[in-house]
């Protein structure tokens, strides 16, 4: 690698600003007489889209392998697998001669009406930043960058290009973020893609506070920070708020814009610099990996039809499967066979071959007779006969697979959907052949959660097998013949219904703004928080044996929050077959100064095993499996107390529970003032010394205030909840004919003590 400062200095002012435009759709400006080479991005994230001709946004993108999406990669839980998917998509780039990868995208599942879901993991952000970082580590190992999108808080389509998410601090922090934060530490993207929306009033491509302040100084990020396509509204402002690069190029009105603002002051060129400086960085670590040569299209196939298999949820069954000894199966739906396998948009991918559901179902059926009619429209129109025609056939059969894929006029990227219904017809088509066939079973591939209550109760079984990449066909067959165990858990909730999601009365705004009122309570955080029944819990999947589990036990009972704890279970597969289970460790913290979910994910693990084997799981579990942001602090902190550890098959089958006291070794800065609550001083311990004695004191003063002094008569209040929320001036103030000095002398003199103790 050339020496970059030496490079900065021989680089000429428009070569700086070209530096910092693409120079086409997906390349960046090489300056030849430096010997500074392009960069060459390509879609992302489940494959690549790589566009032959650099100046084209949209043709016949090169074949390669499409894997599934984010909703099934997620339902495996498998951080493995994901990394190998990852590796795959970098060895494809590295045969296509892609630099970086535009994804992953590891934006939260706020609704589950986001047109884009199918491209993201989860609701949660501890699931979706340890996802992300495998996938990212995977891409990586070959010597080909990522581009983690999109930051922050894209999480509707919606006014996509302009709205404004109205975040609170903390939730911030705690879901938009942390998934963030995660994978750029623990994975080191090469590059971040800042979002179109605004966040907060401020476009995330102008954002400071979100691209320096929060993703380079406080994460240390060191890669450079690229737009989303077309996300760039202002380049100087763009560069002053730490955009490094933006897409696409060429746009030579901009980059004149730069080389004016620097040579009229308006720009300091050490702002130019240091983008140039992060582009070069990557540009020249890109160039280290030699690209071109072949991928193994077989072996990445087969890769894909795993992973397809092990996302799959069977969201229902009553024993039909796996199939056997059938003699004669009705496969009904068009999606048997037009497998629907990718979402619409950027992420779309000329897959290298597609599996035919139908095709690979015959592969596996042995004797059995398969018969196939297409049983809704591809548009959006109501046709009775198509219905008649699937009735007819499934009565004739021993078992009907009704293939029921979701329309990509209802999900897509660029716009989100309407409701979280099935088609009108495919509901009446679903309701018709279960009437006349007690052993149907439904297959849905959609990319997020569907309504269910409609037409769930006269099926036998329900596979979610989601967008499930061009293996998914064979893959269907596997789990659906019991070559493979279906091992995948939602990764996000199926609600009953829509207005049950945390969202529905602050989605999708309007006026250029959408408040995120729900706060912390997306996903299982609000339904369990509000009580809210729904259709398949977070975590939720079921599998062909059935798993037993031990009482939880801790490496220690009593921790320092820095030391962390290790949860360690023995599962034991009860059944007959061999099958994988997802045990999930939730935290649920007794008691803390601000209010906290009931429970959240802060471990998992995934295991293997035969019948009647055990293994032990080990799950470790760290400070930020404890800490809470605080926005008072305007840090994470952790707080002494009782926590619960929950050892679940999902978030709402919890197994076992353990105790953990946990001791915060934080020096937190003293951020008590005059009119900070009792509650607030007693939190803080350092002030115990000094504020002990005086709130003993106005208690028992309290006390004789509101009973008689000797005890004999009482009103039976509660004197310490009583002064809990007053002010601390306004407490003394009470009191003040019975204290010696003025209220305020007082209040200000123990600040002075504290603030003199506290750490800095
Ligand atoms: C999408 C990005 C994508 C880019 C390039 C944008 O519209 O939001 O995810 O990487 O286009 O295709």
């Amino acid at each position: 690698m050339p020496d970059i400062e030496t490079l900065i200095q021989q680089m000429t002012l428009e070569e700086k600003a070209a530096l910092c435009t693409g120079a086409s759709a997906w390349s960046t400006t090489p300056i030849e007489r430096l010997g500074v080479p392009e960069l060459i991005v390509s879609d992302g994230p489940h494959g690549l889209r790589r566009v032959p001709n650099n100046h084209s946004m949209g043709e016949t993108s090169l074949p390669s392998t499409a894997f599934p999406t984010a909703s099934c990669l997620a339902s495996t839980w498998d951080v493995d697998l994901i990394h190998k998917v990852g590796q795959a998509i970098g060895e494809e780039a590295r045969a296509l001669k892609v630099n970086v990868v535009l994804g992953p995208s590891n934006n939260m599942k706020r609704t589950p009406l986001c047109g884009r879901n199918f491209e993201y993991f989860s609701e949660d952000p501890f699931l979706s930043g340890q996802l992300a970082t495998h996938y990212i580590n995977g891409v990586q190992s070959q010597g080909v960058g990522t581009s983690l999108k999109h930051f922050a808080a894209n999480n509707q389509e919606y006014q996509r290009f302009s709205i404004s998410a109205a975040v609170d601090e903390r939730t911030l922090h705690e879901i938009y973020l942390r998934a963030f934060e995660m994978a750029v530490k623990e994975a080191k993207p090469w590059t971040v893609m800042c979002a179109y929306n605004q966040l907060n009033g401020t476009f995330c491509s102008e954002h400071r506070w979100l691209l320096q302040d929060t993703l380079k100084d406080a994460w240390g990020f060191e890669g450079f920070v690229v737009s989303d396509w077309g996300a760039v509204h202002d380049r100087v402002a763009s560069l002053k708020g730490a955009l490094d690069l933006e897409m696409p190029g060429p746009r030579d009105r901009r980059v004149e814009a730069v080389i004016d603002a620097v040579q009229d002051g308006a720009l300091d060129e050490s702002i130019l610099n240091e983008s140039v400086r992060r582009i070069l960085r990557i540009v020249f670590k890109a160039a280290e990996t030699r690209g071109g040569g072949t991928f193994d299209a077989d072996q990445h196939h087969a890769l894909a039809r795993s992973v397809a298999a092990d996302g799959m949820v069977l969201l229902k069954n009553n024993g039909v499967l796996p199939l056997r000894d059938v003699n004669h199966i009705a496969v009904i739906g068009r999606s048997a066979q037009a497998a629907h396998f990718q979402g619409g948009g950027s992420s779309h991918i000329n897959p290298t071959r597609i599996d035919i559901p139908f095709v690979e179902l015959k592969k596996l059926a042995g004797n059995a007779e398969l018969t196939y009619c297409a049983g809704y429209p591809a548009d959006a129109g109501f046709h009775q006969d198509l219905i008649d025609e699937s009735v007819a056939l499934a009565k004739t059969a021993d078992v009907a697979l009704l293939f029921i894929s979701l329309p990509a006029y209802k999900e897509s990227e660029g716009y989100d959907r309407p409701d979280l219904d099935l088609t009108a017809q495919q509901v009446a088509l679903i309701k018709a052949v279960t009437a006349v066939q007690p052993k149907t079973v439904v297959v849905l591939n959609n990319g997020s959660a569907v309504t269910v209550s409609d037409w769930i109760d006269g099926t036998a079984a329900v596979l979610e097998a989601w967008m499930m990449g061009q293996a998914g066909g064979g893959a269907l067959a596997d789990v659906l013949f019991g070559k493979v165990n279906p091992s995948g858990k939602l990764s996000e909730t199926f609600p009953i219904s829509l207005s049950d999601t945390p969202a529905y009365l602050n989605f999708p705004g309007g006026a250029g703004e959408v408040r995120y009122g729900e706060g912390l309570f997306i996903g299982y955080r609000y339904y369990d928080m509000k009580g809210v029944p729904v259709a398949f819990p977070f975590g939720y999947g079921g599998s062909y044996t059935t798993f037993a589990y031990s009482a939880p036990k801790l490496s220690a009972t009593s921790i320092r929050d820095v030391d962390g704890v290790t949860v360690s279970v023995d599962v034991t597969n009860t059944g007959s077959v061999a099958g994988k289970e997802i045990v999930q460790v939730y935290v649920h913290d007794r008691k803390a100064s601000l209010v906290r979910p009931v429970k959240e994910l802060k471990g998992f693990a995934k295991v293997a095993l035969q019948p009647g084997e055990t293994k032990t799981v080990s799950i470790p579990l760290d400070f930020r499996a404890f800490a809470f942001y605080h926005t008072g602090y305007h840090q994470w902190i952790t707080e002494d107390g009782e926590f619960d550890i929950l050892v679940g098959a999902s978030s709402a089958d919890i197994r076992g529970t353990a105790t953990l006291i946990l001791r915060s070794t934080l020096e937190l800065p003293c951020i008590l003032n005059r009119d900070s609550t009792i509650s607030e001083w007693l939190a803080y311990k350092p002030a115990a010394p000094v504020f002990m004695p005086v709130y003993e004191d106005l208690k028992s003063r309290m006390a004789k205030t509101f009973g008689s002094a000797d005890g004999s008569e009482s009103v039976g209040m509660d004197i310490d909840t009583f002064m809990m929320d007053m002010p601390m001036l306004s407490l003394l103030e009470f009191q003040q004919s019975s204290l010696a000095v003025p209220a305020e002398e007082l209040a200000a003199d123990m600040l002075r003590q504290v603030r003199s103790q506290a750490p800095v």
